[in-house]
């Protein structure tokens, strides 16, 4: 593993914990049932949906299990929640207005592009220089056919943590149900659907050390029923058809756990690693600049607008370290990120943007590595 670049960017994608790959093992192994089977072996799996169900449901303060189905993605969680609620709502009569945020992620984006394109009219809010939305601009945007809100709780970008309770205020009062894409926080924030005041939450295995291809929608209990978008057998009350992944389900329902439990910690000690970098870079690197707010902000992000140098060439130029240019999300592109757009970076600023992610298995030794090459990579060589 020591010849292998530093991995710093835990925003694309965590590692998984050994922990949860434990627990899914047996799954992928000696307990390969069907839930849906009434024998021993399909009584055993379910058994353990059931548990990743209810750990799941405590991890998000959920009031029980019944309030969480599970999907492939973070991807599908964002549809079900967007579509389902948007088409179901309007064909009660209740109307056809959602609004969301310019720095959704494109799974968010892309679900919006297509129900505007289906008749739904879809408002984009703005988000000030530090990423976050004002709640004056949600009541003035709102209206008697707003029928959903959708506002991500952490931005995978800048990691900017949005003021949901104070939106939820805004949401609660009108009726209109509001959802968060919560993808990036549960690892290192505290996400409570009470606290938050959140009808509709998505999660995602991948970014909380289980493996991709899960992830779950929590659906608050008195919510008008979802539009499924997968229909066959049945499963997942009805909402999200197709044989459970049951190992997948197992692994976020331990990571589940395992979030529950340490994320507080984590969070303090990805913290202060994340600090102590920063302190070194914007030392030995004047013109440095931090995107998003400092306060507001996923404890192990970093997105940084370095002085003179692109993205492109500081990863060039560092083969030691693992990072990214913008969202490795979506990267592929030479569009600036429409995130540090939104949040006033000029294209050519943006080109020079970069996000560096901390996370549970990252080393004081590997904050000093990643430090002293970026400085490297970045300080003019005295002749
Ligand atoms: C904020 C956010 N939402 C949604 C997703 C999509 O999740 P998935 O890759 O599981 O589809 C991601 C990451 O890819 C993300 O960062």
């Amino acid at each position: 593993m020591n010849d292998r670049p530093v991995y710093l960017d835990h925003q694309a994608t965590t590692p998984v914990d050994p922990r949860v790959v434990e627990a899914m093992l047996p799954y992928l192994t000696s307990e390969f049932g069907n839930p849906s089977s009434s024998h021993a072996y399909g009584r055993t799996a379910a058994a353990a949906v059931a548990t990743a169900r209810t750990r799941v449901a405590a991890l998000i303060g959920a009031a029980g299990p019944d309030e969480i189905v599970f999907t492939s993605s973070g991807t599908e969680s964002n549809h079900l929640a967007l579509t389902g609620a948007a088409q179901a709502l309007r064909a009660a009569g209740r109307g056809d207005h959602i609004v969301t945020t310019a720095i959704e992620h494109p799974a968010t984006q892309a679900t919006c592009d297509r129900l505007a394109g289906d008749g739904f009219r879809v408002t984009r809010l703005p988000v000030g220089p530090d990423g976050r939305l004002d709640p004056a601009g949600l009541v003035h945007a709102v209206g008697p056919d707003t029928v959903l809100v959708s506002v991500m709780h952490a931005n995978n970008e800048i990691g900017t943590l949005q003021p949901l309770p104070e939106l939820a205020a805004v949401t609660r009062e009108r009726g209109i149900l509001l959802h968060t894409d919560a993808a990036q926080s549960p690892a290192t924030v505290a996400v409570d659907v009470d606290a938050l005041g959140v009808d509709l939450l998505t999660l995602v295995g991948h970014k909380m050390y289980a493996p991709k291809g899960v992830g779950a929608l929590y659906i608050r209990r008195g919510t008008p029923a979802l539009r499924p978008q997968l229909v066959g057998g049945g499963q997942e009350h009805g909402l999200r058809a197709a044989t459970e992944n049951v190992p997948g389900i197992v692994a976020l329902g331990a990571a589940a756990e395992i979030a529950r439990t340490e994320h507080a910690t984590d969070a303090a000690r990805i913290r202060a690693l994340r600090d102590r970098l920063l302190g070194a870079l914007t030392t030995a690197l004047p013109g440095l600049r931090l995107n998003g707010s400092s306060r507001h902000r996923l404890p192990g992000n970093l997105s940084l607008t370095f002085p003179s140098h692109t993205a492109d060439r500081l990863m060039t130029a560092t083969p030691g370290l693992a990072f990214s240019a913008g969202s490795a999300c979506h990267s592929g592109g030479t569009a600036p990120s429409p995130v540090l757009t939104a949040i006033g970076l000029t294209p050519d600023e943006a080109a020079r943007t970069v996000r560096l992610g901390i996370g549970r298995h990252t080393t004081g030794a590997d904050i000093t590595t990643a430090a002293e090459l970026l400085v490297t990579a970045t300080t003019p060589v005295r002749p």
